[in-house]
């Protein structure tokens, strides 16, 4: 399946080309397809600040390729390279904070950086290192929707209505998606009837990416207003919530875009299957409890504006982006190294010593 499903990869968000970046700008889709080039972390960090490269493993991959870019410039720039590059790391690490894959690609730099010997060419190998950590997330995201189709064929073999949140995409990942990878793979084995969106307020990821992604596959796709989410599970005979993550603490809780929970509450009262697809560079076995993740509030002006326009008068607004997941709502995580089932500590431990599967 993986040859059929690489073939049909239509998407994508990240590029390296000649030793620059180019990144999809994610904030004019679905009507416009505009590249924007990078030549500098400070840049590629606005970038993700701003929202041009969004979701967990595309926000990591962006950013090793943002510390290239940074130790070119300073290797240029002479003098002391090392110690100029630790503004560098800082500056792509303060962009933003909730999706542990930015601090995990920075960690590999890092990593890589420090096993350098004297003999060494440092851009050519820390060049080497972005590339395979966006190579890694590609083979990751075949890996999970493999694994994922399996749990869903084993389920209940016949076509299925699902649900998804935000975007969890080929414009999120550097391969064809995590949430939307499993998906996409069912649909090739002919198990999806329909594929519900939600719209994801306020950044619109559900009916301006999602539904973009799926529609460019032929896969039948409606978008629908969050709140309509339960109303579906009811009426609508869906029978998975898939999602992807942006941290999973020790024990297995999840954070995700805001919402998400909500939508785990409401599949276990429904009885509908919730699954969260996410490569391992998304867990984060030094936070303990979902409560310790870093949840990132953007600016009010997001919730309380529309296309420019004020919507709400002279009122406070709480833009929490992201909220967590209890691992007790969540029936499997999908990762490329395996299944978690009903994820508990113990559970999540024993899978971070694994291999990955390929
Ligand atoms: O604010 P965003 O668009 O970066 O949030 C993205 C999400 O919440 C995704 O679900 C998550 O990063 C997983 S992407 C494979």
């Amino acid at each position: 399946m993986r040859e059929q499903l690489l073939a049909a990869e239509k998407v994508k968000a990240i590029e390296w080309r000649d030793g620059v970046l180019h990144l999809l700008d994610q904030r004019a889709l679905p009507f416009e397809e505009t590249w924007l080039s990078y030549h500098s972390a400070a840049d590629v960090a606005e970038a993700i600040r701003n929202m041009v490269v969004r979701g967990a493993p595309a926000i990591g991959i962006s950013a090793a390729y943002a510390i290239v870019l940074a130790l070119r410039a300073r290797l240029q720039a002479g003098g002391d390279w090392r110690a100029a590059l630790e503004a560098d790391f800082q500056l792509v690490a303060d962009s933003r904070p909730t999706a542990v894959n930015l601090f995990w690609a920075l960690k590999c730099m890092r990593d890589r950086l420090d096993r350098l010997k004297s003999t060494d060419d440092p851009l050519l190998l820390l060049e080497a290192c972005a590339v395979g950590i966006h190579q890694g997330d590609r083979e990751a995201n075949l890996t999970m929707a493999e694994l994922g189709v399996d749990l869903i064929r084993r389920h209940q073999g016949n076509q299925q209505n699902f649900l998804t949140h935000c975007n969890a995409g080929a414009l999120a990942t550097g391969g064809f998606g995590t949430a939307l990878g499993v998906i996409r793979a069912a649909f090739h084995d002919g198990l999806v009837e329909r594929v519900y969106a939600d719209e994801t307020r306020p950044w619109l990821q559900g009916s301006r990416l999602t539904a973009w992604e799926l529609a460019v596959d032929g896969i039948p796709v409606t978008v629908n207003a969050d709140s309509a989410a339960a109303h579906l599970m009811k009426t609508r005979g869906i029978t998975w919530v898939i999602v992807g993550a942006d941290r999973i603490a020790a024990n297995g809780d999840v954070a995700n875009k805001i919402g998400t929970y909500q939508l785990a509450v409401n599949a276990m009262h429904h009885g509908v299957r919730f699954m969260v697809v996410a490569p391992s560079s998304t867990i984060d076995m030094a936070t303990e409890h979902g409560d310790d993740i870093v949840l990132e509030e953007r600016d009010a002006s997001e919730l309380l504006e529309l296309g420019g326009q004020r919507i709400a008068g002279e009122v406070d607004a709480l833009n929490l982006v992201f909220d967590v997941t209890p691992a007790d709502l969540i029936d499997f995580i999908v990762t490329e190294k395996g299944v978690v089932d009903r994820p508990d500590a113990e559970k999540m431990a024993q899978l971070m010593c694994r291999k990955r599967l390929h």
